[in-house]
């Protein structure tokens, strides 16, 4: 590493352009724990990097005075970097900048991140929670109180929670943007507190405030086995609104039994079946002051465990897009599937019912099929309380669908309402192959309609439950489409929750089910522990790792991912292996009977000790980094004998399947000496089966890696671009605008899958909106689009960039929206020749890998290059002539 220069050595050509905390820019309210920085710079100067950096910190935006500072600091670092100061008590602000040195001199500094700390320690609450008697299922309770402000505060800040859903009004309005509050957490250990700047909405004396409770999670029927109240019968407020006048004098106004209740228009909700509004019973103004609530009732103080509260580290759940509906037939077609509501105008007369069915496809008889949302009712219902146009909206639930029908009344418009915690987009993919780009945007709707608070299996039936393995085999392609680092963070505080004593993590996350839930041909499995479902307690942190380029996952999840590889070490059998039991396997596997898709052709002993080599290895590496590093050789050690095991037993049949394939090649489970031949044995399945997918959740995220890093291209491309049943074209060919859960969910005639199980009568296993083999993008931002992070410079810190086109896609151009600034990839075949443009942020080395031939020429910004070179920072042209390109099949 270069010197640092001086202080007064001013480096002109270079700014420091963003700052920011591990946490979304506009949430306050956070931990007071450790505040990691990251920051993007703007440099003229190429080959330029980063030598030093300094950070300070300060109570005031202002830096009249530093707190604390990092003082020079010599590092290339620019990702999640530790903070010199941070939050340790409830309420703090800080403040930080940074600045760098390159070797030419230091930069300005950059601009300010902040960071606000909320309620951190159970004291600080002054407020109890409060409630009154309500049922399941029943009508929503109202809370309200009035409060007087001596004079407009200089800051207002409400930290409210809930057990079940809460919506606040403040002066009538509602407070924040988020929907479904405090989203879903394992709601005995962890209820989300968030935090609110309310300083615009509170004026200087008479204000009111109030919310409404539904059911939701906390208390509404979840799962499929007709259970409520899984966590609490009793649904309940906690606020406490803390107002700071100019003096510096604050004053509290807080829940206590001296709010008081009512009911409203809200007569029944739930999250599978939806929202039933009488407005006839509706209230006007009772979240406004001078309201009369004489008529209102004492509320009570609800038993919560104040050690439960926990800051949010995450945005909730919001409005991400809307879509006009237009007539089809009998329904209404938003033309996209998503996860939300209908926003509709009707006219109509006093007491008319309105109710706004939902479905994902239309039978084909053009009705809405229904039968898959199963004991789903995805409804809702609006009495109406005058006569005329009114519009009408739902909330405190959700739907699955892009078809809905409105009875009741005479429908002047409707807008389909889309809501997700998925908000910032990350990274984009464009090509000349337009049924990819749809796969591409379908991926990235399905991603959005599960990412709803947990990332869901699928946003429509009785489920739409936080399944791990979905997870697992999602988490790379998510994490490169949307900017999902604090949200799978915090989910997974809840997978380590839920994790048992014995270290197993379980199927859902939060965890509702038992093993009661699942039966296998009338008996109970083990939900706990499941191999490729449990595994998302390495995989995910790693992932993001990867992704994103922060160790503070690793280091969060560390205790978790030990206690999940002691686990597995525990049930080996004196062959050092697992054992045979029920695994959901290469679930779904195409090949697999329809009502048994645990069924897979690989078996499912493999896929379990395949999985445990994978997971001993992710903890030896983050033992490596953030843990003890002594113990990294021991699980390293225990990886390979199990690969060894494994590999002796079951790689004969293993070698027969593409998901055996895939995983002896893309987990290291087959010896060295063996590869070629296994590629050369899932390479020669591909191009006999035509490209035919033939894998299930667990072989999909790997099954095309494993055939371009071993050179195989023409055959990943000819399973990517098939387009026969089954494979991810042919669904878009069928009009899909999300990913489904089967291959086949809708047949070639049109006719709907009829997703029988066999583990439960009536159990429609079919869903139009499942983002498990959506994983297939991951591969696609990597190889045709040619942008590939390394874990050993993980947060695109080096990027590969090797794209590798195919004929008949003229070009791709992909970016990725890194931690230190835009990363991006346009290329395009003209006239033969490769030419592309490639843009590198600072602090990125871009690691070239051009697609040449033995004919061709490769040149960087004009001059003669190799095909394999360095990049820093900068936008470069490069182009090859003769070069190398896939041969498509399809
Ligand atoms: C879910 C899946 C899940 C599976 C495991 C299904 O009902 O929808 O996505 O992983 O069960 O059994």
């Amino acid at each position: 590493m270069n010197a640092i220069p001086t202080s007064a050595t001013l480096d002109h050509s270079t700014t420091v352009t963003g700052l920011r905390t591990q946490y979304p820019r506009d949430l306050i309210g956070v931990p007071a724990t450790a505040v990691r920085l990251s920051w993007q710079v703007d440099s003229t100067t190429p080959g330029s990097v980063q030598v030093a950096y300094e950070i300070e910190a300060s109570d005031a935006p202002s830096f009249t005075t530093t707190i604390a500072t990092s003082g020079p600091t010599p590092s290339p670092a620019a990702i999640a970097v530790a903070a010199p100061a941070s939050p340790t008590a409830s309420r703090q602000s800080l403040y930080y900048r940074v600045r760098i040195a390159t070797e030419a001199g230091w930069t300005g500094w950059s601009p300010v991140a902040s960071v606000e700390s909320g309620l951190t320690d159970p004291t600080d609450w002054s407020a109890v929670a409060i409630g009154v008697d309500s049922v399941v299922s029943g009508p929503s309770p109202l809370l309200r109180t009035d409060f007087v402000a001596r004079e407009k505060p200089v800051k207002a800040r409400l930290y409210a929670s809930s057990l079940g859903i809460n919506e606040i009004e403040l002066n009538g309005a509602k407070v924040g943007a988020d929907h479904l509050a405090p989203g879903w957490t394992s709601y005995n250990d962890r209820v989300v507190v968030t935090t609110f700047d309310v300083t615009d909405q509170v004026v200087a004396g008479a204000n009111a405030i109030g919310a409404t409770l539904a059911d939701g999670w906390y208390r509404g029927r979840l799962g499929w086995e007709d259970k409520d109240s899984l966590y609490g019968s009793e649904l309940a407020l906690i606020a406490q609104l803390e107002l700071t006048y100019g003096d510096g004098s604050v004053e509290t106004i807080v829940t206590n039994t001296e709010w008081t209740a009512s009911w409203g228009e809200v007569t029944s909700s739930g999250i599978y079946d939806g929202t039933d509004f009488d407005f006839s019973l509706a209230q006007p103004g009772w979240s406004s002051a001078g309201f009369d609530a004489s008529h209102w009732s004492p509320v009570r103080e609800i038993a919560l465990e104040k050690r439960t509260l926990d800051p949010a580290i995450s945005n909730g759940v919001r409005e991400i897009a809307t879509f006009p509906m237009q007539p089809l037939g009998q329904v209404l077609d938003a033309g996209q599937n998503i996860a939300g509501w209908v926003r509709l105008v009707v006219r109509g007369k006093k007491g008319d019912t309105v109710v706004v069915r939902h479905a994902e496809v239309l039978e084909p008889d053009g009705s809405l099929h229904t039968r898959s949302l199963r004991g789903a009712r995805a409804q809702d219902h609006y009495i109406l309380a005058t006569d005329g146009e009114v519009t009408l909206e739902s909330n405190y639930t959700f739907h699955g669908f892009r078809y809905a029908d409105v009875t009741g009344a005479e429908l002047v418009s409707a807008t389909a309402v889309a809501i997700s915690s998925a908000v910032s987009e990350r990274g984009r993919f464009e090509s000349s192959e337009s049924v990819l780009n749809r796969l591409h945007a379908n991926v990235q709707w399905s991603q959005r309609d599960n990412f709803v608070s947990v990332p869901t299996d699928c946003p429509q039936r009785d489920e739409r439950m936080g399944w791990t393995g979905d997870a697992q085999a999602f988490a790379m392609t998510a994490s490169t489409l949307f900017d999902t680092e604090t949200f799978w963070e915090s989910w997974l505080v809840d997978l380590e929750l839920d994790q048992a004593d014995d270290g197993g993590v379980a199927a859902v996350v939060p965890n509702i089910l038992t093993e009661k839930s699942f039966l296998v041909r009338g008996e109970e499995t083990d939900i706990m522990g499941r191999a490729g479902w449990a595994d998302a307690a390495t995989i995910v942190p790693w992932s993001l790792y990867e992704s994103i380029g922060t160790t503070l996952p690793l280091e969060r999840q560390l205790s978790s991912m030990r206690r999940w590889i002691g686990y597995l070490v525990a049930r080996r059998g004196t062959d050092g292996l697992l054992p045979t039991e029920f695994q959901f396997g290469d679930w779904l596997d195409p090949d697999a009977p329809g009502s048994a898709p645990w069924e897979a052709k690989v078996s499912s002993d493999f896929v379990s000790n395949a999985f445990f080599v994978h997971s001993a290895r992710i903890l030896a590496r983050a033992e490596e980094l953030v843990g003890d590093a002594t113990l990294a050789a021991g699980y390293d050690a225990l990886a390979a004998e199990v690969a060894t095991a494994t590999w002796v037993r079951w790689g004969s049949h293993a070698i027969t399947t593409q998901t055996g394939c895939a995983l002896a090649l893309e987990f290291t489970i087959a010896p060295d000496s063996e590869r070629d031949a296994i590629t050369q044995a899932l390479a020669d399945n591909v191009n006999a089966e035509d490209g035919r997918i033939a894998t299930g959740f667990l072989g999909t995220p790997l099954v095309l890696h494993a055939l371009s890093n071993a050179g195989k291209l023409d055959e990943a491309y000819r399973m990517l671009l098939r387009r026969e049943l089954p494979s991810w074209l042919y669904q878009v060919d069928m009009g899909a605008t999300t990913v489904w859960e089967r291959w086949d969910a809708l047949q070639a005639d049109g006719s709907i899958h009829p997703g029988n199980m066999d583990n439960k009568d009536d159990a429609h296993m079919l869903s139009f909106n499942h983002y498990a083999y959506g994983a297939v993008i991951d591969w696609v931002y990597r190889v045709l689009g040619g942008l590939a992070p390394t874990s050993d410079a993980p947060g695109y810190v080096r990027t590969v960039v090797a794209p590798r086109p195919v004929t008949g896609i003229d070009w791709a151009s992909t970016s990725v929206e890194t931690s230190l600034g835009r990363l991006s990839l346009d290329w395009a075949i003209v006239s033969g020749e490769f030419q592309a443009t490639l843009e590198v942020p600072f602090g990125v080395t871009a690691a070239v890998s051009l697609p040449v031939t033995g004919g061709s020429r490769v040149s960087v910004g004009g001059v003669e290059s190799g095909a394999e070179f360095d990049l820093g920072h900068g936008t470069y042209s490069l182009v090859v002539t003769e070069p190398s390109i896939a041969v498509r099949t399809h």
